[in-house]
């Protein structure tokens, strides 16, 4: 395993850069997440520290050493990466033994030595008894296994993934989400993982870096990723978190603060260090689960859609004193669109910075 430092990592294409700036220490044995909408940079990120494609400013260095930037570019054959593709990229005339043999014979290991550790990589991702096949006769969930396999026998320093779970449908995907976080734990090495579905960054990685146009908006666990965004974007991007202005009307006990919104007042958490000036308008995330139909405390609002979701419903409600804002909300039942219902906030997250946009609003 290696440590992978990038300093201010730039590449333009033309005049656009597809990876601006990006500063980022991953630890070795990490497994860092790079999330973020098609079209963010996450591809070019992951070729740049692959070594595929060159710097156009910046540097990448794997345990100190520079791979790509100040003048040199070691070439990926030197990197010792594995890489794993969204196209399992396997070699269709071979068998399933011989694609996870390949590269240990390019590198010259052959005959018992060789078995052994085909062997090995097949039964690290349950492909035992496989070796046979050809690509065409497995299904996507085994093809992907075999490429897993295949980077696994290589005893790779780094390991790259690019959506490596895109064409495998849900059920396969949550296995082999399990399959990816063994192989974690069975190498070591140090993972990269591009995707654009939040909920499987946040199962599997260590870190999740956020990135948008070319930038890395947040690096932080999934746990405070979820919990604390520290930007609007952020919050809406991950959990699919509502946004919504609300008046800071007190401080309330440490790290927390005291908010009103909707006509109605709620305690929620903050940033002490962040906390806004008491009487100025801020910006509250607000999750699904933050919310809950009440009998009676609460602000009114009227139920615009209700989903069914099996062991509970998704609502969407419309507060009467702000009917044009969506709010999601998990209700143990459905309730009819239409309904006026009652809805509590129970906790909430106060986005740090986001008052000092705003100038203080007299109280109502
Ligand atoms: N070889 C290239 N030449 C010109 N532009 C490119 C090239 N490769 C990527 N880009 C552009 O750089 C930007 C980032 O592309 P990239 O493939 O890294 O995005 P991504 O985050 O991986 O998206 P997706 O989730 O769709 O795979 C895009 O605007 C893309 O069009
Ligand atoms: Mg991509």
């Amino acid at each position: 395993m290696s440590a992978i430092s990038l300093s201010a990592v730039t590449k333009r294409f033309g005049d656009a850069a597809a990876v601006d700036g990006v500063s980022l220490e991953i630890a070795a044995g990490e497994f860092v997440a790079l999330l973020g909408a098609s079209g963010c940079g996450k591809t070019t990120l992951l070729r740049l520290i692959a070594g595929f494609d060159t710097l156009s400013s910046g540097a990448i260095r794997f345990d100190g050493t520079v791979m790509a930037g100040e003048g040199r570019h070691v070439p990926p054959e030197d990197r010792n990466v594995g890489i794993v593709f969204q196209s399992y990229a396997l070699w269709p005339h071979m068998s399933v033994a011989e694609n996870v043999g390949y590269p240990l014979r390019v590198r010259g290991i052959r005959g018992a030595a060789k078995a052994d550790k085909v062997a090995e990589a097949l039964a690290a991702v349950d492909l035992s008894g496989f070796e046979a096949r050809r690509p065409a006769d497995l299904s996507g969930g085994q093809r992907q296994r075999v490429a897993l396999a295949r980077c696994l026998a290589m005893d790779p320093a780094v390991v790259l993934l690019d959506e490596p779970l895109a064409n495998l449908d849900v059920n396969l995907r949550a296995s082999m989400e399990d399959t990816f976080k063994e192989f974690h734990e069975r190498t070591k090495a140090t993972m990269v993982y591009v995707t654009h579905d939040q909920a499987e960054a946040m199962a599997m990685a260590d870190r999740v870096a956020v990135m948008e146009a070319g930038r890395v908006l947040q690096v932080t666990d999934p746990v405070t990723l979820y919990g604390e965004p520290a930007s609007e974007a952020v919050a809406r991007f991950v959990g699919n978190g509502s946004v919504v202005d609300c008046r800071v009307v007190g401080p309330a006990a440490s790290g927390r603060a005291h908010v009103a919104l909707f006509g109605h007042e709620a305690d929620v958490r903050a940033d002490p260090a962040t906390l806004a000036p008491l009487g100025t308008t801020a910006r509250l995330c607000l999750r699904p689960e933050h919310l809950t139909l009440s009998d009676g405390e609460g602000f009114a609002a009227r139920v615009a859609k209700a989903t069914f979701k099996g062991s509970h419903a998704l609502l969407e409600v419309a507060p009467a004193a702000a009917p044009a804002q969506l709010l999601p909300v998990w209700a143990p039942r459905l309730v009819p669109t239409g309904t006026e219902v009652r809805i509590a906030i129970r906790d909430g997250w106060l986005l740090p910075g986001a008052a000092m946009r705003v100038p203080a609003a007299r109280a109502a």
